[in-house]
């Protein structure tokens, strides 16, 4: 046997890994910056960090670490349900971080040779996931303005055995209209298509009450809608993430998924930062302040197209600046400021980066370093 290798299933040998933001490991790791001489604009999180709530009750719980965690998350899956109007435990299944559902999700659902749609750019893990089950995805670009034409989605999705929506959508922040989703929803139920809803940035959305489809799994038992505690409650590396559907679908969610898969401390600090109501308003009051600063700020350098947001993240044409995204990347981290190239993402090509909103500080040093970069 020349490798071991060799045996993986077919589709596995074709995946490639995708790319991420937040790469000051990487960066740290070549001795290029020292991680706290970053300021890392390229991994979208809240910029206060969790809850301090979180943090003390992840101290506090540090006797749990030799026992196994509950392998249901029950208390976990409580605090969720009570989060929500009509959701109830029974609607709730945790993750190892969202990501972890969305290849529970696909490997659940999708056999060889069904077509997932998935409109692009997007996150990229959809298609990753998709592939490892030897399903197709079935790439729909969105044009110019980068919105989701409902009507051409429901095309699109015929035939299909499910649809990955992301709103806002991330690389971009642009949020699809309520009504836009319902329709897609209510044409997939008719037509017995799956609709995998994530929401991971949604928290950072004004009203985002309005917004989200959370309340709505009752109506749709073809949605599932993921959420995470890594984006808003910033327990990123704690790993914690949700999924909510009809609880026909979290069973069999549940019974493929593998064992303990989250964490002791990554539980309670969840539930905790649920119960930190001042934090989170705290958060959204500054990201809704920031979000203007920064997008007043970078609008104003004539050779940035900045795209409206809802999230806490901006995505930019940077064309005009005579630079690729890669490049722009390479100058802005010689001053210490780290942002997304997003070259890496399907359906776009190398002139678009993606920059997170962080304090005032942060931000204005964001701000003068491209100021620096690009009015030299
Ligand atoms: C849109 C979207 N969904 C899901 C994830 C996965 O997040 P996590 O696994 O940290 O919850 C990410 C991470 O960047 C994301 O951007």
């Amino acid at each position: 046997m020349k490798s071991a290798a060799n045996l993986a299933r077919e589709e596995i040998k074709q995946l490639k890994p995708c790319v991420h933001g937040g790469e000051i490991w990487n960066l740290s790791g070549r001795k290029v910056l020292e991680k706290a001489d970053i300021l890392d604009f390229s991994s979208n999180v809240n910029p206060l960090g969790p809850s301090p709530k979180a943090i003390q009750t992840i101290k506090k719980s540090l006797s749990l670490i030799p026992y196994y965690p509950d392998p249901n998350a029950t208390a976990l899956l409580d605090a969720i349900a009570c989060s929500f109007k009509a959701i109830n435990r029974e609607n709730v299944i945790a993750g190892n971080g969202s990501v972890e559902l969305i290849y529970l999700f696909a490997d659940v659902f999708m056999s060889k040779d069904d077509v997932a749609l998935i409109p692009v750019p997007t996150f990229s893990e959809y298609e990753k996931a998709v592939r490892k089950v030897g399903a197709r995805p079935k790439l729909l670009k969105l044009g110019p303005s980068f919105k989701v034409d409902s009507s051409l989605f429901i095309r699109e999705m015929r035939g299909t055995k499910a649809v990955f929506l992301c709103n806002p959508n991330n690389p971009t922040g642009i949020l699809t209209p309520r009504a836009d989703i319902a329709r897609i929803i209510d044409e997939a139920l008719s037509e017995n298509v799956l609709v995998f809803l994530d929401e991971d940035f949604i928290e950072f959305v004004d009203e985002e009450k309005r917004f989200s489809f959370v309340d709505e799994i009752g109506r749709y038992p073809n949605l599932i809608v993921l959420r995470s505690f890594t984006k808003f409650f910033g327990l990123t590396g704690l790993r914690v993430g949700y999924a909510l559907a009809d609880k026909e679908v979290v069973k069999v969610l549940s019974a493929a998924k593998a064992p303990w898969n989250v964490n002791c401390l990554a539980q309670v600090a969840a539930v905790a930062a649920l119960q930190d109501v001042e934090h989170m308003r705290r958060s959204s009051k500054l990201i809704k302040k920031e979000r203007k600063f920064l997008m007043e700020g970078l609008s104003s350098i004539s050779v940035l197209k900045v795209y409206p947001t809802d999230a806490n993240f901006l995505f930019i044409d940077v064309r005009q600046s005579g630079f690729t995204a890669a490049q722009l990347k390479e100058k802005l981290l010689k001053y210490g400021v780290l942002i997304r190239d997003c070259t890496s993402f399907v359906g776009i090509d190398e002139y678009y980066i993606r920059v997170a909103v962080k304090t005032r500080r942060e931000n204005l040093k964001l701000l003068e370093t491209f100021k620096k970069v690009l009015e030299k």
